[in-house]
């Protein structure tokens, strides 16, 4: 399973990344926002130095709504660097667009998949990526969990190429449920992936083996 990060702030990235265990990023405007950056040169810009820092697929999402705007914002994030991953919203239009990408080289990240249906749809347009919003399902009462389990299930029996990069992730536990249930990827703050190192026998251990290496130093 890939590990992305979830962020578009630059010091967690670089974290993250410095700990050798990254392979992307995606953002979205909210997480955009969240940094302060304004203006679309400052939105690029952003992209472009994201991109120069890891070495990975990195999902840049698009704001347009309708098929032409979302196939020319899409060409334009595209077109900053080779590792670029175009994110467009599961709707009809997107659907459209991510065909259109698709036939035209372009990774795809289907963004805002909240079921099994949406998954078949984005798949047979050929998106790269699809990303089912694990926290948010589980917000509204639903599993976010089982959602990546029958989508694994679908995309093995009818063979469809889509990777599943399981999305919203809350914490550490989530990423050992994805990681069970089939996904691809999962996208995650920091602190979810940094969650995966503890375990208090860990650091229990670790300060017996410390003490005891004193009676021989
Ligand atoms: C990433 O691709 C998604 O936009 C993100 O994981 C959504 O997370 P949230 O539900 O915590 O906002």
């Amino acid at each position: 399973m890939k590990f992305f990060i979830d962020t578009a702030n630059l010091a967690q990235i670089k974290e993250a990344n410095d700990f050798g265990i990254l392979d992307g990023v995606t953002t979205n405007p909210s997480l955009m926002a969240k940094e302060g950056i304004k203006g679309s040169a400052a939105v690029m810009q952003h992209y472009k130095t994201i991109c120069e820092m890891v070495n990975g697929d990195i999902s840049a999402e698009v704001i347009s709504t309708d098929f032409a705007s979302i196939v020319e914002e899409g060409k334009k994030l595209a077109a900053i660097h080779k590792n670029i991953v175009v994110k467009v919203p599961m709707i009809k239009d997107g659907i459209k667009a991510i065909k259109w990408f698709s036939d035209n080289g372009i990774k795809t990240n289907c963004t805002l998949i909240f079921s099994a249906g949406q998954a078949i749809l984005a798949a047979k347009a050929g998106a790269t990526y699809i990303s089912p919003f694990i926290g948010r399902i589980d917000d509204s009462g639903w599993d976010g969990v089982e959602l990546i389990a029958q989508i694994a299930n679908i995309y093995s029996i009818q063979g469809f190429k889509s990777e599943i990069l399981a999305a919203s992730i809350r914490n550490a536990l989530h990423i050992i449920k994805c990681a069970e249930a089939g996904a691809d990827v999962c996208t995650c703050p920091l602190d979810s992936i940094l969650g995966l190192l503890k375990h208090p026998l860990t650091d229990i251990g670790l300060a017996k083996f410390l003490e005891d290496a004193k009676k021989f130093a």
